[in-house]
């Protein structure tokens, strides 16, 4: 075996100590959906055919999985509709209970109950069958988080026509460009939209990427949110659709469980997007499992989700999971730090959320600023906190758990990607305790490793490629299909590589380092921006950090920009932010510039775009801003760069 080629530079001061670890609280235990240490030890097939029970199938399946080769067939034979799966079967019991609990960024307020959002989807999929749309066509959804977003895409799902949901924020030939690949010929997108309170004309931009498609455009159907929208030709008002349509019926499809569910490009923080598809049976299984067993759902509930429904978390934890399960799902249009930084915590206290689940860099934006303090809230409601989209520092879920959680509130932190569909790393809340800073074990049915490079298993403490050898009903497409995503040559076991760097307890609880793609080759060692990012927030002062290395012939330069907490000094800041970056890494370690920035460049899934920082730094073209959330900052980066070295 090769010498492992990710040393580590220094210990790893995770995973954590045993002493740091925190025992589920007893208040939570006592109602949690899982409690049994039993739970644990189930098989890949127990585990996973816990989708008998959160689903309603047409037709049961013979067997849970067949074959240890891609291509990986979940739910053999099994047929289902995931538009039943989410509205039709939970009518009998809780018809006039809330399936969305909706907010705009000017601050109204809808509300749907199961019933409300069945006739709704019916109209609207009886609307598109009339249009000429059939099972197996694209249909493309182009719009911000809006009750009509999630109607259209169940609309789609009860005819069986995969969506394709572009997120509102990409721009026309972005758009375009997706359409073109998938050859989608109907989109539904909305006149406009509110964006940190201003007006922004998506249907302006529809229209150009209409200009820019290779493939005719049948038919575009407009959801009104600004006010009239201007209707061409074979353009249609979803709200007249609706009036058309009220009251009519469309027989869910009944589908394979392989057959397409939607396609989705990754958000592409680095590099191109690329496209995922997932199948019907198995990641609706994922979904509600995850749902119900990490993040704790009942019927009960009211829940909310953060993430945009562009991207996979809004699909498989804002849509698919919650209402699969039957429970309220709170969706909000804006920014949760928009028009007041404690947007996110009056929205907890209004709808008197029980579950919230976020990311670590929202969560470190609101560290920023007394002004935002949770403790001024009643968010007495809350039983459970999730995180996902990356790390999330000691120091930051300390801050979570104890300011927003009172400490009576499990912290799940859970890692998955677009690619795997729903959660695959993460403790359960009322089974295992948690360790700050790290993810937690893989679920029960999912074995992951952390390997070198030849793809050999590395001891606990040693750093490495995180990997998951055995596949899981949630998985894209693309994934169980094509063999070069897994076996590397003949013989050898299936195992998938998502692209980060790792570290596995001895109680095989993982900690997450950051992409491969973001790594840093400092003196020959190679370190993931994540670990330098986590080294300096630990300092008193810093609210978020990001990292890159810049690549020059014989060396790479890092940058780091720095985001202080309010009423800081920066001189001192500095200087502590050097030391400790020094104290972790040694003195090999340094930054040949350090920018203090009140923002950092991020996407509205709250991904900060290293991208866009390294295209700064080195004067490239940095193309579309339109992703971002604040591209205002970009100007600012620009004129504080060189500030500082
Ligand atoms: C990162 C979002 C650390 C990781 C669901 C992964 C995380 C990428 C975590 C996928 C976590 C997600 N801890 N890193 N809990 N969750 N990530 O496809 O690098 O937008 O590969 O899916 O986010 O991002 P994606």
């Amino acid at each position: 075996m090769e010498a492992n080629p990710f040393p580590a530079v220094r210990p790893i001061d995770t995973p954590m100590e045993a002493d740091d670890s925190v025992e589920p609280p007893v208040s939570f235990r006592e109602q949690a959906n899982r409690v049994n240490r039993d739970f644990r030890s189930q098989t890949a097939d127990t585990s996973w055919d816990r989708a008998t029970d959160v689903l309603d199938w047409y037709e049961s399946y013979e067997s849970v999985r067949a074959g240890d080769d891609p291509p990986f067939d979940w739910y053999t034979g099994g047929r289902l509709n995931a538009c039943y799966e989410c509205l039709d079967r939970h009518l009998d019991a809780r018809k006039n209970r809330l399936a969305l609990r909706w907010e705009g960024e000017l601050g109204e307020t809808r509300s749907y109950t199961y019933l409300d959002l069945y006739r709704e989807v019916n109209a609207i999929a009886g609307a598109l069958r009339d249009l000429g749309v059939e099972t197996g066509d694209v249909v493309t959804l182009y719009m911000p988080v809006l009750p009509e977003l999630v109607a259209s895409m169940l609309a789609c799902a009860r005819l069986g026509a995969p969506h394709n949901v572009v997120f509102a924020g990409l721009s026309a030939d972005a758009l375009a460009a997706r359409m073109d690949r998938a050859d989608s010929a109907c989109l539904i997108t909305c006149d406009g939209y509110y964006r940190r309170g201003d007006a922004i004309n998506q249907k302006r931009r529809a229209d150009n990427a209409r200009m820019a498609l290779d493939h005719e455009l049948h038919d575009t159907v407009v959801v009104e949110r600004l006010g009239e929208p201007s209707l061409g030709e074979n353009q249609h008002s979803y709200d007249s659709l609706l009036t058309e349509y009220a009251g009519a019926t469309v027989e869910p499809i009944i589908r394979r469980t392989d057959d397409v569910l939607f396609q989705l490009y990754t958000s592409g923080t680095t590099g191109e997007p690329k496209r995922v598809t997932h199948t019907t049976g198995g990641y609706l299984a994922h979904v509600a499992v995850t749902a119900q067993d990490v993040l704790d759902i009942t019927p009960e509930d009211t829940y909310w989700c953060t993430a945009d429904i562009g991207w996979i978390t809004g699909h498989s934890y804002v849509v698919y999971g919650p209402l699969a399960l039957g429970t309220t799902t709170v969706m909000y249009e804006g920014t949760p730090d928009h028009p007041d930084p404690d947007r996110i915590w009056s929205i907890v206290e209004r709808n008197a959320v029980d579950v919230l689940y976020t990311t670590p860099t929202a969560i470190r934006s609101f560290m920023k600023g007394d002004e935002a303090s949770p403790d001024e809230h009643d968010l007495s409601s809350l039983r459970l906190l999730g995180t996902v989209g990356k790390p999330i520092d000691p120091s930051t879920w300390e801050w979570y758990y104890t300011h927003v959680g009172d400490e009576d509130c499990p912290v799940v932190d859970t890692w998955w990607q677009t690619e795997t569909g729903g959660i695959l790393v993460s403790t359960l809340p009322g089974i295992d305790v948690m360790k700050p800073g790290s993810a937690g074990p893989s679920l029960p049915g999912v074995e992951a490793a952390v390997v070198d490079s030849d793809r050999q298993e590395l001891p606990p403490g040693e750093r490495g490629l995180l990997a998951i050898r055995t596949p899981w009903p949630g998985m894209a497409r693309e994934l169980a299909d094509a063999s070069e995503w897994g076996r590397s040559a003949a013989g050898e076991e299936w195992m998938y590589l998502p692209g980060d760097e790792a570290v596995m307890d001895e109680d095989g609880y993982i900690t997450l380092l950051g992409r491969v793609d973001d790594g840093l080759t400092v003196d020959g060692q190679r370190i993931g921006t994540t670990e330098i990012e986590r080294a300096i927030v630990s300092v008193d002062g810093v609210a978020e950090a990001a990292v890159i290395g810049i690549d020059r012939p014989l060396t790479t330069a890092v940058h780091a920009y720095v985001s202080p907490t309010l009423r800081t000094d920066i001189d001192p800041l500095r200087d502590a932010v050097r030391d400790a970056v020094e104290d972790t890494f040694g003195p090999e370690l340094t930054f040949d510039q350090i920018v203090f920035t009140p923002d950092l460049p991020k996407t509205r899934s709250g991904k900060i775009m290293r991208r866009m920082l390294v295209a700064i730094a080195t004067g490239r073209e940095y193309g579309d801003t339109s992703a971002l959330r604040n591209p205002e900052i970009v100007g600012e980066l620009e004129r504080h760069d060189d500030s500082e070295t």
